[in-house]
C-alpha cells in the first residue's frame, strides 16, 4: 500500500518498450481516429496533410522534447516540476495551468469515450447491418440529446479511466497501454486495408495523397498546427508527467521522435481506413465531427461483413480514446498526490467527484442544456474551445519560453543526451535549440494572435 505523496518511493515506468506505447497510448485517441480524419475532409485532403506533417516534424517535436525535459529533469508532476526548476517564481503557475487544461479536456473528452462506448455497444448488437435498419442521423441526435443514457455511458468511460488509474504507472498505464496498443494498431490495419480495397476506394486514396492546394487556407493551416498539438497531447502536462516516470538513462530524443511518428502513422492510418470508404459511398468527405458517429455507421450497414467491421471500428475507438483519457487523468493524480500529499486511491476519488459533475454537464450541454451559452458557445464547446484553443496553447507556450530561455544550452544538451550516454549531432543541436527558444514561441504568439482576430 503506498504511503502518503511525498515520502513514498516515486512510481516510475518499467521498460523503455512501455514508456514508448505509454506516449504513443496518450497521443492516439479520439484526435486521431475522429478529429484528424473530418478535419483533412473539411480541409482539401493531401494539402493539408502535408502542412500537417511539416508542423508536426519541425515544431512539435521539439515541443515535446521541451515536456520531455521538464518532466524527466524534475522527475515531478506539472506543476511541481516548475516549482522544482525555479523555487521561489511564478512558474509555478505555469504548471497549474496545465493541470487545468488536463481537467478541462478530460471533461469533455470522457462524454465523447462515453459515446464511442455506446457505438461499440450497438455495433456488437449489430445494428449497423441492413438488418439492422438504422438511421445514423436521427440516431446519433436522439441519443446525444438524450440526456440520461449518454451521461451513463459517460460515467462508464470515467469509471474505466479511473480504474487503470488506481493500479499506477508500472501496473495500471504501463501494462494496460503495453497489451493495448499493439492490438490497436493491428485493428486499424485491418481497417484500412478493408476499406481501401473496396470498389471505388481509389479515389479516396487520391484525394489522401494528391494534393489540392486551392482549397488550403490560411485557416486550414492555423486547424492544422491546432490538430498537431492536440494529437500529440502537447500543452498539458500529459507528456510532462509520463516523462517525470522516465529514468535518466532513457533516450528521451528518441523516444520524441518514436511518439510523434507512431502517432502520425496512427492518423494516417485512421485516414486509409476512413477517407476510401467514403468515397467508395458516394458520401461528401467534409462532414465534420459527424464522420465518425453519423457517416461510417451508413457505410458499415452497406458493407459486406460490415457488422464485424464495426465492432473493430467502435472498439478501436473506444480503447484509443481510453489510452489518451488515463494519461488526462493522470496528469491531476500526479499533482494531487504530490502537492496535496494524498494517497493515489483518495487522489482519483477526489478528482472523480469532480470529474463526473463537469462531464456530466458537458453531455447535458447537448441536451437538456444545450440552451446554456457562454461565448455563445455550449458548455461541451466551451470547453474544447478553452482548453485546445487557449490552456494548451498557453501551457506550450511558457513549456518553450521556460526551456529555452530559463534553462541553459547545456541543461537542455544534458538532458537530451542524458548527461552524454547519447550521441547529439552539432546541428540537430543546434536547431532544436532554436526552434525551442525562438520558432515555437514566435508561431505559437501568433496562434493565439490569429486565434483571437479569428
Ligand atoms: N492526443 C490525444 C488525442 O489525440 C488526446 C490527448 C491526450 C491530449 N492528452 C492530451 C490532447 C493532452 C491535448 C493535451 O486524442
Amino acid at each position: 500500500m503506498s504511503k502518503p505523496g511525498g515520502t513514498e518511493k516515486r512510481d516510475s515506468f518499467a521498460s523503455s518498450l512501455g514508456i514508448l506505447l505509454a506516449m504513443t497510448g496518450s497521443a492516439v485517441g479520439l484526435g486521431n481516429l475522429w478529429r484528424f480524419p473530418y478535419l483533412v475532409g473539411e480541409n482539401g485532403g493531401a494539402a493539408f496533410i502535408i502542412f500537417y506533417l511539416v508542423c508536426v516534424v519541425f515544431l512539435c517535436m521539439p515541443i515535446m522534447m521541451c515536456e520531455f525535459i521538464l518532466g524527466r529533469r524534475s522527475q515531478a508532476n506539472a506543476f511541481g516540476a516548475y516549482k522544482k526548476l525555479a523555487p521561489g517564481t511564478a512558474w509555478k503557475h505555469a504548471g497549474l495551468l496545465s493541470v487545468l487544461a488536463a481537467a478541462f479536456i478530460l471533461s469533455f473528452y470522457s462524454v465523447v469515450g462515453g459515446w464511442s462506448i455506446k457505438y461499440l455497444v450497438m455495433a456488437c448488437g449489430l445494428k449497423f447491418t441492413t438488418a439492422g435498419g438504422i438511421q445514423p442521423e436521427p440516431m446519433f441526435n436522439e441519443f446525444v440529446t438524450s440526456n440520461w443514457l449518454p451521461i451513463f455511458y459517460t460515467l462508464a468511460f470515467l469509471a474505466c479511466t479511473g480504474i487503470i488509474i488506481i493500479a499506477g504507472v508500472k501496473n495500471g498505464i504501463e501494462k494496460f497501454t503495453k497489451t493495448l496498443m499493439p492490438v490497436l494498431f493491428i485493428m486499424m490495419v485491418v481497417l484500412a486495408v478493408r476499406s481501401m480495397t473496396l470498389p471505388g476506394a481509389s479515389e479516396g486514396v487520391r484525394y489522401l495523397f494528391k494534393p489540392d492546394f486551392s482549397k488550403f487556407t490560411a485557416s486550414s493551416a492555423m486547424a492544422a498546427l491546432g490538430q498537431a498539438f492536440f494529437s500529440l497531447s502537447l500543452g498539458c502536462g500529459t507528456i510532462l508527467t509520463y516523462a517525470s516516470y522516465v529514468s535518466h538513462k532513457e533516450n528521451i530524443m528518441k523516444c520524441s521522435a518514436e511518439t510523434t511518428l507512431l502517432d502520425t502513422l496512427f492518423a494516417l492510418i485512421a485516414g486509409c481506413a476512413i477517407m476510401p470508404a467514403v468515397f467508395a459511398y458516394g458520401i461528401s468527405p467534409g462532414q465534420g465531427p459527424g464522420l465518425v458517429f453519423v457517416t461510417l455507421p451508413a457505410i458499415f450497414a452497406e458493407l459486406p461483413a460490415g457488422g464485424i467491421v464495426a465492432i473493430v471500428f467502435f472498439l478501436s475507438l473506444f480503447l484509443a480514446a481510453l489510452t489518451s483519457a488515463i494519461s488526462l487523468l493522470e496528469v491531476v493524480i500526479a499533482f494531487l498526490i504530490e502537492e496535496c500529499k494524498l494517497r493515489r486511491p483518495v487522489a482519483v476519488a477526489v478528482s472523480m467527484s469532480v470529474f463526473v459533475v463537469l462531464a456530466v454537464l458537458c453531455s447535458l450541454s447537448q441536451g437538456a442544456l444545450s440552451h446554456v451559452k457562454i461565448f455563445s458557445l455550449n458548455i461541451f464547446d466551451l470547453f474544447d474551445y478553452v482548453s485546445a484553443n487557449v490552456l494548451m496553447t498557453f501551457g506550450a507556450l511558457f513549456a518553450t519560453l521556460f526551456v529555452g530561455h530559463r534553462l541553459s544550452r547545456a541543461d537542455i544538451e544534458d538532458e537530451l543526451t542524458s548527461s552524454g550516454r547519447y550521441r547529439l549531432p552539432r546541428p540537430l543541436a543546434g536547431f532544436i535549440y532554436f526552434v525551442i527558444r525562438w520558432a515555437a514561441p514566435v508561431v505559437i504568439i501568433a496562434l493565439l494572435v490569429a486565434g483571437l482576430i479569428a
